[in-house]
């Protein structure tokens, strides 16, 4: 039986390095690194995965200095008008997690517009992580559960994995199966912390913009030579010591 396909979610890193190796400015590295996300997409639809999910821009991201800030907004913002039509032609769907209330209006608009258009898409579902923290989100959702409790409508004994689950943005998502971060670093960041549970991990040297096809089958090929055991045993090492 062949597995099915991985959700595959990728915190992009290394824009900055790229650009610093090159010695032109970060926002450089920024602009070739939404030219990989595209490649990446393409790929990724061709490959068959039911989703992918990119790390663009963290919660703690805000920190950085306010030129860098505009620019990667200004990319969203373009991103959004111009993959939208290749993406409704691949029948991809968009999603947005992270909070993008944060997110100026500029970007937020089209982002909107292109989920709203995307909604019914099945092909593939493009999860993007804007202003996006694991903890932000996992605190969102003990809110949520504290607000229904409050309200009469949840009893603490209630509340388990998958009622958590289902107050997450990603509750409509697979969980992750692969989790690849690009540029050496060897950290979360604070991306899907409940999410990625059971993923299996792949870093990757290779800097963001360099990053193309050619690297997710790799991470895909390493994937899948992985035995996934989510604390049992492999298949065929059941009979009793
Ligand atoms: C990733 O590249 C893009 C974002 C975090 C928005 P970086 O900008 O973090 O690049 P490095 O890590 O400084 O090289
Ligand atoms: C994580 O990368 C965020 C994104 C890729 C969007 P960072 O470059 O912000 O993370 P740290 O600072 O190295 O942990
Ligand atoms: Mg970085």
């Amino acid at each position: 039986m062949t597995p099915r396909p991985p959700h595959v979610a990728i915190i992009m890193d290394g824009n900055g390095r790229w650009a610093a190796a090159r010695g032109l400015p970060r926002t450089h590295g920024h602009r070739e690194g939404a030219q990989a996300v595209r490649r990446v997409v393409r790929a990724a639809r061709e490959l068959g995965l039911p989703a992918l999910t990119l790390y663009a821009f963290s919660a703690q991201n805000w920190q950085r200095p306010r030129p860098e800030v505009d620019h990667l907004m200004r990319l969203l913002r373009r991103f959004a008008l111009d993959e939208a039509p290749e993406l409704l032609a691949r029948d991809i769907r968009l999603v947005v997690i992270g909070e993008s209330r944060r997110l100026p209006l500029f970007a937020r608009g089209p982002l909107a517009a292109l989920q709203a258009a995307s909604a019914h898409n099945r092909g593939m579902t493009l999860c993007l992580a804007l202003s996006y923290g694991g903890r932000e989100a996992l605190a969102a959702a003990a809110r949520a559960l504290v607000g229904e409790a409050a309200a009469g409508r949840l009893r603490p004994e209630q509340v388990d994995v998958a009622a958590v689950a289902a107050r997450l943005a990603t509750s409509r998502l697979p969980p992750v199966d692969l989790l690849i971060r690009t540029s050496g670093e060897q950290r979360l960041s604070n991306f899907l912390l409940w999410e990625s549970a059971y993923a299996e991990l792949v870093f990757t040297p290779t800097l963001w913009p360099d990053f193309g096809r050619a690297d997710l089958e790799a991470a895909l090929e390493a994937y899948r030579c992985r035995e996934r055991r989510f604390g049992g045993l492999a298949p065929g090492r059941d009979v009793t010591a």
